[in-house]
Parts: structure tokens; C-alpha cells; sequence
């Protein structure tokens, strides 16, 4: 990828601090669009050249804040959509429509606006593609659309929609679809596995959780940040890339774990009937204290439904 001005939204995020990192080590002069609440602990300092040759200008504003979008994006060639809600469960669901898709038609009116935007690389999710009942499923596999474990899932699949719509209607959007994602960084809603592993061997979850037999895929986030350079730089629009990787259970993550650490594997698998009802009581407990739950009903961890996930390995054509 040439030296180019780049827009992060989510930059402040797990993958997003992650991206804004390597396209600074890469050159770039990134622009990380944050919000004045957003910890940026996990961004590179705002500089004027490292030795790379990148710098990162923070840019405030809000994926909702369509003035604040379009100020961002002014003189950008390109945009990395990375933004989202990513939580199992919010008091005010509607929030997930206003800034999952929301803020993706936002960004899609920026670059209408704007003028000098050459690609956007939207990220998608596994979410977006549905449930794989067990097949290995590749860049075709599309959702259902008619059942929806949490809003969440919901507006990552009408995000999806209007993706492809805008890329049919000649606008130079890529989509790209990681797995769970996983790997170094800052723990986040979105970075369910450090969370799992933190509740783990903290105590709180004594057991498996979910099926053995429910596989997803899960990406190294370091992969993840490679696939959306690779969809910047060779990514045909509305062409859609997965970013996936291992299909895996979340038993095999605990007992890869308990390897690592060396300590004793889960010995039982938790209910399915314990941990919706643990859902409902963490809703219960969020409402009243007004901390976001890790697992929330009808049981899903972090938008994680009991469901197969499973996709075929990254795209060969965006590493090749
Ligand atoms: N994590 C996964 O396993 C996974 C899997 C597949 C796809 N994805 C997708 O990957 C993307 C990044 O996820 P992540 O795991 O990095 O999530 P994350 O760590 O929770 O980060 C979300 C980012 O979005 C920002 N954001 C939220 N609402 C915003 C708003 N209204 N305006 C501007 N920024 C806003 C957050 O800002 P603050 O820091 O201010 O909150 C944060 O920077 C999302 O699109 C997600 O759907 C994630």
C-alpha cells in the first residue's frame, strides 16, 4: 500500500488500535476517529513522524454525528469502517440500527460528499454471514434473515445489506468478514476471548460454555489487520473476503488455556438452562448498575449464539 491519508473509525478499538498501528508503522498518515469519551491507551501518540515516516492525527467525533464523519474524512484517499457497538445487550437496543448501520450510511454520504475517498474497507462479521449448521461455508454462505440472536447480529447483517447494496450501485466499498477475533490488544467488548479467559481464571465461570460441537472461527487479530490492508490494496468492491480462520469450539479455547497455564482443564460443561438464567440475572444486575453483561439472553456470549460458525480459511486471493 502507497503512503496514503487513511481514516480509522473504531480506532479506539481492539481491532481498530491494532489497524491504526500497522498503517502507522506502514507509512501512512492515519487518522483515528475517536470520540471525546474513547481511552486511546492503545493508539501510538499523536506524531509528527516516527521512523517509520507514519503519523496518527486524532480526530474527534461520532459515527452517529454525520458533520463530524464528513469533517474526518476531508482529504482522505481512504477508509477503514471498523466502528461499531459490539455488545450482547444494550438498554436501548434501537442504538445498534443507529450506529451499526447508521453510521455506515453516514460514512457511505461522506465519501459521496467528499470527493477525494478512493476505497472504504467495511468490517463486517462472521455475524453477517449466519449460521453454518456444521458445513464449512465460504464467501457465499448468506444470513437467513429470520432469526436473530441479538441485535447485535441483526444490524451487522443490515449493515451487510447496505454494504453490498452501495458496492452494486458503483461504490468503491469492500466488505470484509472476521471471525471471532482474537490476540493481543486491548480487552474491549468486542475481544470476547480475553474476556472469557479473564471471567475463567478469575472464577467466574467454572465450566465450559457452549456446546462441543459449536464451532466458530476464530482470526488472529494480527491476521485480521493484514486481511483489511489486503482488501485496501487488491480488494475488488462489493467483493466479499472473509477473514477467518480456525474453526474451533470455545471448549477447545479453555482447554488450550489450561494447557498454556498449567492449570486443570473445566471438569464439566456449564447448562444451557444456568447460563441463560445467569443472562438474565446479568441483565437484571445491568440494569440496576448500569455495567454492560458479558453473556445476556436468550444465551448469547457477546452476540455468540449456540450455533456452527465454521468457515473456510482467509481468502487466498487478498494474501496471495
Ligand atoms: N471482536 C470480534 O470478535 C469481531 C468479530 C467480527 C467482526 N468484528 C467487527 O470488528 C469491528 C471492531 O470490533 P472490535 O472487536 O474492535 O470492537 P471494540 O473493541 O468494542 O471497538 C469498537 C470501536 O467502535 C467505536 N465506537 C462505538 N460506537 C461509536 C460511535 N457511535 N461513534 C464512533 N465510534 C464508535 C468504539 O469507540 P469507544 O472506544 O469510544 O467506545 C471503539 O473504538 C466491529 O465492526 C465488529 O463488528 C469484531
Amino acid at each position: 500500500m502507497k503512503k496514503r491519508i487513511v481514516l480509522v473509525t473504531g480506532a479506539s478499538g481492539y481491532l481498530g488500535g491494532r489497524l491504526c498501528h500497522q498503517l502507522f508503522n506502514g507509512g501512512h498518515h492515519v487518522k483515528a476517529f475517536v470520540r471525546r469519551t474513547s481511552d486511546l491507551s492503545s493508539l501510538p501518540p499523536p506524531t509528527d513522524g516516527g521512523s517509520s515516516g507514519g503519523t496518527l492525527e486524532l480526530v474527534f467525533g461520532d459515527v452517529t454525528d454525520y458533520q463530524s464523519l464528513l469533517l474526518a474524512c476531508s482529504g482522505c484517499h481512504d477508509i477503514f469502517h471498523s466502528a461499531a457497538l459490539v455488545e450482547p445487550w444494550l438498554p436501548d437496543p434501537s442504538r445498534f440500527s443507529s450506529v451499526n448501520v447508521g453510521g455506515l450510511k453516514n460514512v457511505l454520504q461522506a465519501y459521496k460528499e467528499t470527493g477525494t475517498i478512493e476505497k472504504i474497507v467495511y468490517t463486517s462479521s462472521f455475524f453477517a454471514l449466519g449460521s453454518t449448521d456444521g458445513y464449512v461455508a465460504d464467501e457465499t454462505q448468506t444470513h437467513s434473515g429470520k432469526v436473530f440472536c441479538t441485535e447485535y447480529e441483526k444490524s451487522k447483517v443490515v449493515a451487510d445489506k447496505v454494504a453490498l447494496d452501495a458496492a452494486s450501485e458503483g461504490m468503491p466499498i469492500v466488505p470484509v468478514y472476521p471471525g471471532v477475533i482474537y490476540g493481543p490488544g486491548k480487552v474491549t467488548a468486542g475481544n470476547i476471548v480475553a474476556r472469557m479467559i479473564i471471567e475463567r481464571f478469575n472464577g467466574r465461570l467454572p465450566g465450559y460454555i457452549g456446546q462441543a460441537n459449536d464451532r466458530f472461527s476464530f482470526s488472529h487479530v494480527d491476521d485480521v489487520v493484514d486481511g483489511h490492508i489486503a482488501a485496501m490494496d487488491k480488494g475488488k468492491p462489493g467483493e466479499r473476503y472473509l477473514l477467518t480462520g480456525e474453526n474451533a469450539s470455545f471448549k477447545e479455547v479453555f482447554d488450550i488455556a489450561a494447557m498454556i497455564t498449567r492449570t486443570k482443564k473445566p471438569l464439566f460443561g456449564i447448562p444451557l438452562l444456568i447460563i441463560e438464567a445467569y443472562g438474565w440475572i446479568s441483565v437484571l444486575f445491568s440494569k440496576l448498575t448500569g455495567k454492560l453483561p458479558l453473556i445476556s439472553p436468550p444465551i448469547c456470549y457477546s452476540g455468540v449464539d449456540s450455533g456452527a460458525f465454521a468457515f473456510g480459511s482467509m481468502c487466498d486471493t487478498l494474501l496471495s
